[in-house]
């Protein structure tokens, strides 16, 4: 089976800017490509720590960055629980964490995960294939508002609740193939160039995953483990991951905007940031036209500040500077 090409791989060695011997966690290592060319960065003192849901996965990149030894440690675990896996291997602060999110081409291509609406599988969809959720006990269980709206939150798809109709009549669904035919009994054949279950594949993906609380819950723990100067890098694939991404970066880059006269911040603003991509960054034409997979790629990076106490130039307090 083709393996996962890392994306954007020169732009994550330039924002994240590792130095030879520092300590690195790619918190979604997949095939390992990523980690493989920050390995190369970082060696021989350095340590890369590997993370990752899927229990295929790890077994897949620990072979391969098999010859980095005592450089590189793997783990399965979910980054939204980023500290817990820190903790459990005794790691205080890092100098960069890498997310590079969604799945990956080995996942939505192996048809027994059930990831992809072109290839006949069990309704699956787990990351992690030791948890209980799954696509199937979703679709035939949520009652029918409810998937709606799972539908159209996660999936951003106006026809949600034709397609709820359509699942709940065809209950129970069991395969990719069953879930296909439900949406195409909703809306028809193709619209554009998206084929018509891609939405609602990607929205129940994204729910059986918990895949949103993940990317906050880990996002927030990664900045607050990152020491003064390093740097995390996020690559999103879609335009929710991106936003909530580009949200959590502004948040703790601006510091806490409450009016002066709160007795306590109510925002929640904490300035430890500095933003190095104003806007974010897409792969090159060239990338794109050698991996076409790499198309909706965003890259945001940010920086931890030295000094986190330092007044924003705008003249707002930084939370907790003074007494509010
Ligand atoms: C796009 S692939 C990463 C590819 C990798 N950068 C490479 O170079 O091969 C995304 C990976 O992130 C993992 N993943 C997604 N959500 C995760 C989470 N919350 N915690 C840990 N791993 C996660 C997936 O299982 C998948 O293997």
């Amino acid at each position: 089976m083709p393996g996962h090409i890392p994306v954007l791989v020169d732009e994550v060695l330039a924002y994240l800017a590792p130095r030879a011997g520092a300590l690195i966690v790619d918190a979604t290592l997949g095939d390992g490509g990523h980690a493989e060319a920050l390995l190369r960065r970082i060696a021989p003192a350095g340590r890369l720590i590997g993370l990752d849901r899927d229990g295929e996965a790890i077994a897949f990149a620990e072979e391969r960055l098999r010859s980095f030894g005592r450089n590189v440690t793997v783990r399965q675990a979910c980054f939204g629980d980023l500290d817990g896996a820190l903790d459990a291997l005794g790691v205080g602060t890092v100098d960069g964490v890498l997310f590079d999110i969604g799945v990956s081409t080995r996942q939505l291509l192996e048809p027994a995960r059930g990831f992809s609406f072109d290839r006949e599988g069990p309704l699956d969809m787990r990351m992690d294939q030791r948890q209980e959720r799954t696509a199937a006990g979703l679709v035939n269980t949520l009652d029918e508002r409810t998937l709606a709206d799972l539908i159209y939150r996660y999936g951003e798809e106006r026809a949600s609740r034709k397609i709820a109709r359509q699942i709940v009549a065809r209950r129970p669904l069991r395969t990719t193939r069953d879930l296909v035919h439900a949406v195409e009994a909703a809306l028809g054949g193709a619209r554009g160039r998206l084929h018509p279950a891609t939405r609602t594949f990607q929205a129940l993906r994204i729910a059986t995953n918990g895949e949103l609380d993940a990317l906050e819950h880990g996002l927030t723990q990664a900045i607050h483990r990152l020491r003064p100067g390093g740097r995390v890098c996020v690559i999103a694939f879609h335009s929710m991951e991106d936003r909530i991404v580009k949200q959590t970066f502004q948040r703790y880059s601006r510091g806490c905007t409450c009016p002066p006269d709160l007795p306590a911040c109510q925002c929640g603003g904490e300035r430890l940031l500095r933003v190095l991509t104003k806007k974010p960054i897409a792969p090159t034409a060239t990338e794109i036209r050698q991996n076409p997979r790499a198309r909706s790629a965003r890259l945001r990076a940010a920086e931890r500040l030295v000094d986190p106490g330092a007044a924003p130039r705008d003249g707002r307090r930084p939370r907790g500077s003074e007494v509010h």
